[in-house]
């Protein structure tokens, strides 16, 4: 499907979301607190966390700055913890070793505790443009049931298969849509349970919804 980018991002500029409070901006900063937020956490959930965090905590010199027990406090009821310690872990690591810059591609910013290979290319993305793969688990979802790809994305076999599909599928141009799509494909229509195959521009072409394996991709975990 070498239109795959092209149909995808045709698609986000009608139908996808566009006013989160951490689109439209550069600041790799903002983006990388959005990221790390939302890797375990809905994007409803996160937005007042977000918002109240920049309040206290602006850029990376405000965060590297303040106390842990204070980063503690304002995530606290957003769970998984250890991603606001690695956070104010990071921020000091980029005081301490960037002179107080953001790292500006993503074999960098993978070196930040807390931020994996998808993570730092999402940010690289939004922040730099870089051009560059994610795989969430969004992602994972999307890629498993259009291009029919078995086995359970958890196992390192499936997913090394995985990243090369993704690899592949990159477009030149407009990187960060391109992403963005792929984030809400996974979060508004290809979803775990019932998702909207009606609505979906890759209907036509999905191996999953053509061999009504919709429930089985991606392969659940082994039991
Ligand atoms: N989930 C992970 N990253 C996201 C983003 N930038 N926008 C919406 N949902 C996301």
């Amino acid at each position: 499907m070498s239109e795959f980018a092209t149909r995808l991002t045709a698609w986000q500029r009608e139908h996808g979301r566009h006013d989160l409070p951490w689109q439209g901006g550069t600041d790799p900063y903002r983006i990388w607190l959005s990221e790390i937020m939302l890797q375990q956490t809905q994007v409803e959930t996160v937005i007042p966390y977000y918002q109240r965090f920049l309040v206290r905590f602006p850029d990376v010199a405000a965060l590297a700055a303040a106390p842990v027990e204070d980063v503690m406090t304002l995530w606290s009821g957003l769970g998984y913890y250890a991603r606001a310690r690695n956070l104010h872990r990071a921020a000091q690591r980029i005081m301490s070793d960037h002179g107080g810059r953001f790292p500006t591609t993503a074999a960098e910013i993978s070196t930040l505790p807390g931020v994996g290979r998808s993570t730092a290319a999402a940010i690289a993305a939004f922040a730099f443009g870089e051009r560059g793969a994610i795989l969430d688990g969004n992602v994972k979802r999307v890629l498993s049931r259009i291009f029919g790809v078995d086995g359970f994305p958890g196992e390192k076999a499936v997913e090394n298969r995985l990243w090369t599909l993704a690899e592949s599928l990159l477009p030149e141009r407009d990187i960060g849509r391109y992403i963005q799509a792929q984030m809400d494909l996974g979060a508004t229509l290809c979803t775990r349970a019932r998702p909207a195959c009606v609505r979906c521009p890759f209907q036509d072409d999905c191996v999953a919804y053509r061999d009504g394996r919709i429930a089985e991709l991606p392969t659940p975990r082994p039991r």
